[in-house]
This record gives C-alpha cells, structure tokens and sequence, in this order.
C-alpha cells in the first residue's frame, strides 16, 4: 500500500469508492468539487487500484488551518491502518505547508486517536444540531498558535448546508 498525492486517472475510482464507503451518504459532489481544487490536499492510497482516500481543504487566515473531509477507506480494508495512515500523511504535508490548525466534523471516538479533541473558540459555517456536541473537533500542529476566534471561512463546496447537518 502506498499513500500519494492524488491523480487524475484516480479520479473514477474514488468517486465509486465513496458510495461504498458511505452507503448512507452521497458525497459525490463535494468530493468531486474538492479534487478539482488546487487549495485541496488529496491523498490517495494505493495498492493496485485506489483503496482509500483524504481531503484537506486550506482555510482561515492565509490558508494557515485545513478542514479534514471527507475520509473513506474501501470496506474490504477497513481496520488496517489505512484511514490512520491517510490521516498521519496529511499532517506531515500540512505541516511542511504551514499550516497551525486541523478541523474536523467527525467522531470524537476516531478522531482522538489523532490528538483532536472538541473545538470551542472557531466555530463551524453553520450551527451544528445538538446532537453533534463533539463532533467538531480540531488540533493543532506541531505546537503552533490556533487561528483566531468566530467562523471558519471555507470555500463553496463546503457551504452546502447539508453538510452540515444529518
Ligand atoms: C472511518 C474510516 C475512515 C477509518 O479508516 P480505517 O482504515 O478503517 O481505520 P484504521 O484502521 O485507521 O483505524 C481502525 C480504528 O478505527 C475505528 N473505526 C473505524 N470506523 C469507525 C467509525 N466510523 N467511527 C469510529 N471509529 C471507527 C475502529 O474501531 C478501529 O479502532 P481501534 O484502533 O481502537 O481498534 C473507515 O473505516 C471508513 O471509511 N468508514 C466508513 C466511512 C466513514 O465513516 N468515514 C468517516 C469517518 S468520521
């Protein structure tokens, strides 16, 4: 298994790969918007074919954090270390790249694992239901300062509200 930078001939394979991976969910769209993106990190890994995958969408004051999302693995590589391998892979990148601040809107229960814990101070495009206390989450990297208080600017494909919500 190898992690890369995404490519265009990965392109089909990941946009099947997510309905698999979210049979509930489609997230065709803004996956499809994000690899289109050059302020996108996207990393795939690989063996043979595409079996998982990671954005990171720069964001806030000159692009100093990143939006984690979305991540999938195939189901038929689940729990092996892939999901973690993606995530790792990406904060070495981001790091390199500047950036202070990962967010997350995600389960605290995997993304801990990580050093994310919840976010109080940035706040998310829209207010998150009740139900999702926890879930946005964020950690800083490599000991930098956080970005500064109120709500994270993102770019569009990300203020689709459904998103946001369940
Ligand atoms: C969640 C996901 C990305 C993790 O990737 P992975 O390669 O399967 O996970 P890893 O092998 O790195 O880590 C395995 C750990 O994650 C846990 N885990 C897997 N899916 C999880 C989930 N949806 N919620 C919470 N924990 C989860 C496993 O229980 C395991 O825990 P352990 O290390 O304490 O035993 C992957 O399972 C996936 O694509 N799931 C479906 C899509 C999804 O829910 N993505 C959003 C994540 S919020």
């Amino acid at each position: 298994m190898e992690i890369r930078e995404t490519r265009a001939v990965d392109r089909t394979k990941l946009l099947a790969l997510y309905p698999k991976a979210f049979p509930e969910e489609d997230l065709t769209a803004v996956v499809a918007a994000l690899l289109d993106r050059e302020d996108v990190l996207s990393l795939t890994a690989v063996a043979g074919d595409p079996i998982g995958h990671v954005a990171f969408t720069r964001c806030g004051p000159d692009r100093s954090g990143a939006l984690l999302g979305p991540l999938a693995v195939s189901p038929d590589n689940q729990a092996a270390g892939i999901g973690t391998a993606l995530v790792r892979a990406g904060f070495d990148r981001l790091t390199e790249g500047g950036v202070h601040q990962v967010f997350v809107l995600g389960d605290p229960s995997y993304y801990q694992r990580f050093g994310f814990e919840a976010e109080h101070s940035v706040e998310p495009p829209y207010a998150l239901p009740a139900e999702w206390d926890g879930a946005w989450q964020s950690v800083s990297l490599a000991g930098r300062a956080p970005l500064p208080a109120g709500p994270l600017s993102l770019p569009a494909p990300w203020m689709d509200r459904s998103l946001w919500a369940p």
